[in-house]
């Protein structure tokens, strides 16, 4: 199992091979994250910087315990209380970092371009974990396995996100990697949430959940971005629940083995109804956090692979 890239700053780059090489791998990463011993030496001996400049619970906590399974060093750099806040520059924390010798830095930051920017600057594997509003890769990777462990396949389904498409790096990675996979993709939301240029993203799009949602596979939703808004683009959050909402009458128009998804963090009763989103026989939203380690020791496992391969004078870029 191979993977050329030196790091993984989108879904754009990948191919379709890229992507199912790291989905075999995290499955293996699955069973071994079951196990009582938990612990691989993968990575012994590699240190792994999380550079976190925006709040994050479940991502961080992720790579966190995703790097110490596999025996890495692992730092978590609170960049709100570091010199950030005195003015330094991305680039200059970023140079910093860079002369400890890192071989992986997990980087998320509210501009997007910000890993791009940083793998330019640095020697080691730069892994984007959310760049403002462009993507979110690992979040996509996890959430194309979850799919594919519940439905056996990654496609020819009918998937269906839904919400605030606009504001959603999350979205934007997976129609990249859905649409790779050959599904057939819908977007739903209102009007106001959908990203300009839609129609050239290769998806069908409704402002109507119940006709969305007929003979979907997959229900993904997606959180309110309000951090991301600067108000006018819905009329109230009870207005919001009321039409865009998932409950399970708007669900029953799905195909009905359909599974729900969500990202979180959630705002139940806003995009999601709690007890939906707490009913397992339909909702796979803990499977996701599981994948997430997976796909997470999968995608670092394989660049540290990469780099090894380079250094000893093999061909990856
Ligand atoms: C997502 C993010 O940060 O983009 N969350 C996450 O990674 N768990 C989605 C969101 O914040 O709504």
């Amino acid at each position: 199992m191979a993977f050329a890239a030196k790091h993984l700053l989108g879904i754009e780059p990948l191919s379709k091979v890229d992507i199912l090489s790291i989905l075999d791998l995290a499955d293996q990463y699955v069973s071994l994250n079951r196990q009582a011993n938990k612990r691989s030496d993968t990575l012994a001996g590699l240190t792994q910087i999380n550079m976190f400049f925006e709040n994050s619970t479940r991502t961080q906590a992720s790579f966190e315990l995703a790097g110490k399974r596999l025996g890495a060093d692992v730092m978590n750099m609170s960049m709100a209380t570091s010199s950030i806040k005195k003015g330094e520059s991305l680039i200059d924390t970023a140079l910093t970092l860079n002369a400890m010798h890192p071989d992986l830095l997990v980087v998320r930051h509210p501009s997007a371009g910000a890993a791009n920017l940083l793998a330019e600057k640095v020697n080691c594997a730069v892994i984007n974990a959310g760049d403002g509003q462009h993507e979110h890769p690992t979040q996509a990777l996890l959430d194309a396995l979850t799919i594919r462990r519940a439905k056996g396949r990654l496609h020819r389904l009918n998937i269906a996100i839904c919400g605030d498409i606009a504001h959603s790096r999350v979205a934007r990675s997976n129609i990249m990697l859905l649409g790779k996979m050959e599904n057939r993709l819908r977007l739903i939301g209102p009007k106001t949430l959908m990203p300009a240029g839609i129609e050239t993203f290769g998806v069908e799009v409704f402002d109507d959940m119940r006709k969305g949602l007929r003979d979907v596979d997959v229900v993904m939703m997606l959180r309110l971005q309000k951090e991301r808004m600067d108000g006018g683009f819905i009329p109230s959050e009870r207005e919001y629940y009321h039409r865009f909402g998932l409950d399970f009458e708007k669900l029953g128009h799905a195909k009905p083995d359909a599974i729900v998804m969500h990202p979180a963090p959630m705002n139940r009763g806003v995009e999601i109804d709690g007890t939906l989103a707490d009913d397992i026989n339909r909702s796979v939203i803990q499977e996701q956090v599981e994948m997430g380690v997976a796909v997470r020791m999968a995608v670092m496992d394989l660049l540290a692979r990469a780099r090894r391969a380079s250094e000893d004078g093999g061909v990856m870029a």
